[in-house]
């Protein structure tokens, strides 16, 4: 006999009824769910599911962030990355810093052309290629100034793979101070692997810094802006949160490469640019030429949320280093900036226009706030050193803004020493939402769903803020997102709704990934330079989160041992809607017959509504060539509630959907 805690999931073998039970097929087991209507639970955090946003993998630059010209500044350590000279006349190239258009950023090239005839110039490789729509518009500008001699004209022109021109076009003259010139391109061809060349024509020489190149349909057309595609995905999860900008790039390798939001505003010529951490942490993927331009940057963080119906929640650098790393440690007096920072940011997405930060935002042009409710202090953090540097924090950030709900770290694993040694501080420290991670194999979490059903009820709320299954180790570059770990993923999240009083928000991570330019796997999402797509593990966490209700509702499994192991489910209520929604995920080889019993209501309608996600194979995955493999099947059927029968599937997870009164 199973008996599974308390008032949210009780699993009862059947043992000997079960022989009584009709079987569909013979291929299938059978098992019966109560689900009590009349008995609600917990009211559901609305923001609950959310997602976990890093510029890991490329997920910002070159990736979301649609600028398609790599180290467009040339502030690249090695000015000239992603760059090479192209002659096809005489020229010479230098790179320069005084006299810079830009303060933080002060590289930029110099062209000395010394003869009318042909063309000299640079061309750059964007990031893993450029990629271009036959019919589309891309919007070039540069800064450009003319140094000596001309008249000087500067020719844009998309090049194909093979060398083809795509487009070309002209800017208008370039003058004597620096001034932005552009242009637009309409490539005749698709090409994933374009290049940008930027040529000289006329005799003189010149000087060029912010080379851009960007998709004129960004997302709501904004400048400086989001690739549509991929954002129209984030969209279609309808995440009741973003968590930016990470993860371990908020700590960097060190202090001075941490990420720092006020860096993030503004000109993003001004923006300074710094080395990403993920440019040289795994040596199986080195990515030299990945660095954080912060063209994406705070403001963006927060239109994107705004944009999408999400809670921002910005996780900032709490005076530690990653620890995984360097760990450096900005000393206890010298804390105070850190704090400021975190007071400031507070001002600067909730504070009336009157303040000194929220004017800040309105010249941003976004005078109304932003409401941010929950902010994070140091991502995923360790030891006595994060818990003296939280307190202070904690303590500073409540005196002044006492309804900011604050996001503490559990460390980088769901258990052992660093966790253990945590959480009685995180308690004494009165922590809001406690930041736990789960990399975990896919068994881990078939195991771990009834972990919070004991969990302290008057304790700091959870935030499960990172997690995936790993199919081979955590990180594993051999990692898949197959519908095995989807699935195991599933069977978790049954066990975080059924405990949403205590479990307020949980994030899938990472959230996205180029497929030429990873450095970990498994990924929500992937993506090249023309297209993105959801993995299995995507579809689950649309599924819950399109399907999230707003009060829990118990659930009594009963089932015999071996079909209850593969059987997980969750329920909740939709008030509004009048609806009950059931997730069963049967992570089983047969599938299962169910009969649902639900009590409590008065009326049932005997039109269901389901979403199946399901595949023939637990390793199968989606691809850029197979992007809908696994996905989400609708569809319309009828039961006959409050009593009826329900196949479901082998290796699935099913949503259920039927009014009530
Ligand atoms: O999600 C990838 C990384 O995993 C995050 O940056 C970090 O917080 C965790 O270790």
């Amino acid at each position: 006999m199973k008996m599974k805690s308390a008032t949210v999931l009780v699993g009862v073998a059947l043992g000997a009824c079960l022989a009584l039970m009709p079987c569909a097929r013979a291929a299938s087991t059978s098992a019966a769910l109560d689900v009590a209507i009349n008995k609600p639970g917990a009211k559901i955090n609305p923001s609950m599911w959310g997602i976990f946003f890093e510029d890991i993998n490329q997920g910002a630059d070159g990736g979301i962030y649609a600028e398609l010209v790599k180290n467009r500044s040339f502030e690249f350590p090695e000015a000239m990355m992603g760059w090479q000279t192209v002659a096809q006349g005489v020229g010479t190239l230098e790179v320069c810093t005084n006299d810079s258009p830009s303060v933080a950023n002060p590289h930029y090239v110099r062209l000395t052309k010394d003869t009318p005839e042909g063309a000299f110039g640079i061309e750059n490789e964007g990031f893993r290629g450029i990629g271009v729509k036959a019919g589309s518009r891309y919007d070039f500008s540069v800064m450009a100034r003319i140094v000596r001699g001309g008249p000087v004209k500067i020719s844009v022109a998309l090049i194909s793979a093979k060398g083809r021109v795509l487009d070309q076009a002209r800017c208008q003259e370039v003058t004597m101070g620096w001034q932005k010139t552009t242009c637009t391109l309409h490539p005749a061809a698709t090409d994933p692997k374009a290049r940008l060349r930027v040529s000289v024509l006329g005799e003189g020489v010149v000087d060029l810094d912010m080379v851009s190149l960007f998709p004129h349909a960004t997302w709501k057309g904004r400048p400086n802006g989001l690739r549509a595609d991929v954002v129209q995905l984030l969209a279609d999860l309808k995440p009741g949160f973003v968590r930016f900008p990470g993860g371990c790039i908020v700590e960097g390798r060190d202090l001075a490469n941490r990420y720092q939001w006020k860096n993030t505003l503004g000109d993003p010529s001004e923006r300074k640019l710094i080395i990403n951490r993920w440019n040289t942490e795994f040596k199986h993927r080195p990515a030299p030429d990945y660095f954080q331009s912060f063209g994406l940057g705070f403001m963006e963080y927060f239109q994107l949320c705004e944009d999408i119906g999400a809670e921002p929640l910005p996780i900032l650098n709490c005076g530690m280093a990653c620890q995984f790393n360097t760990g450096e440690l900005v000393p206890m007096d010298r804390l105070d900036p850190y704090i400021q920072d975190a007071l400031d940011l507070i001002e600067f997405a909730n504070g009336p226009v009157t303040s000194p930060w929220g004017a800040q935002r309105a010249a941003l042009g976004h005078p109304a706030p932003f409401n941010m409710k929950v902010l994070g202090v140091g991502n995923e953090q360790w030891g006595p050193q994060y818990v003296e540097r939280l307190a202070r924090f904690t303590s500073a950030i409540k005196e002044r803004y006492p309804g900011i709900q604050l996001v503490c770290s559990a460390g980088p694993d769901p258990e052992g020493e660093k966790f253990d040694f945590l959480w009685p501080k995180l308690r004494e420290l009165k922590a809001d939402l406690v930041d736990e991670h789960y990399y975990r194999p896919p068994d881990w979490f078939l195991k771990n769903d009834h972990r919070y059903d004991n969990y302290d009820r008057n304790g700091p709320k959870i935030f499960a803020g990172e997690y995936a299954a790993q199919s081979v180790a955590t990180c594993s570059p051999e990692n898949r997102n197959n519908l095995q770990c989807a699935l195991a993923e599933a069977a978790f999240m049954t066990g975080l709704e059924r405990n949403a009083d205590v479990v307020r928000m949980a994030s899938y991570a990472p959230l996205f990934g180029h497929t030429e330019a990873w450095q970990w796997k498994p990924n929500l999402i992937w993506f090249n330079n023309l297209s993105a797509f959801g993995t299995p593990n995507y579809y689950v966490q649309k599924l819950f989160a399109n399907h999230r209700g707003d009060t829990t509702l118990p659930v009594v499994l009963r089932a015999n041992d071996a079909v209850f192991d593969k059987l997980r489910v969750s329920a909740v209520r939709d008030t509004e809607a009048r609806e009950v929604i059931l997730k069963v995920v049967n992570t089983g080889v047969q599938s299962c017959e169910i009969q649902v019993n639900l009590t409590g209501a008065t009326r049932y309608e005997h039109k269901a509504q389901t979403w199946t996600l399901t595949s023939s194979s637990l390793q199968n995955e989606n691809s850029l060539e197979k992007p809908m493999l696994i996905a989400p099947v609708e569809e319309k059927v009828k039961i006959q509630a409050p009593t009826f029968k329900y196949t479901f599937p082998s290796y699935s997870l099913t949503v259920l959907r039927l009014r009530v009164r």
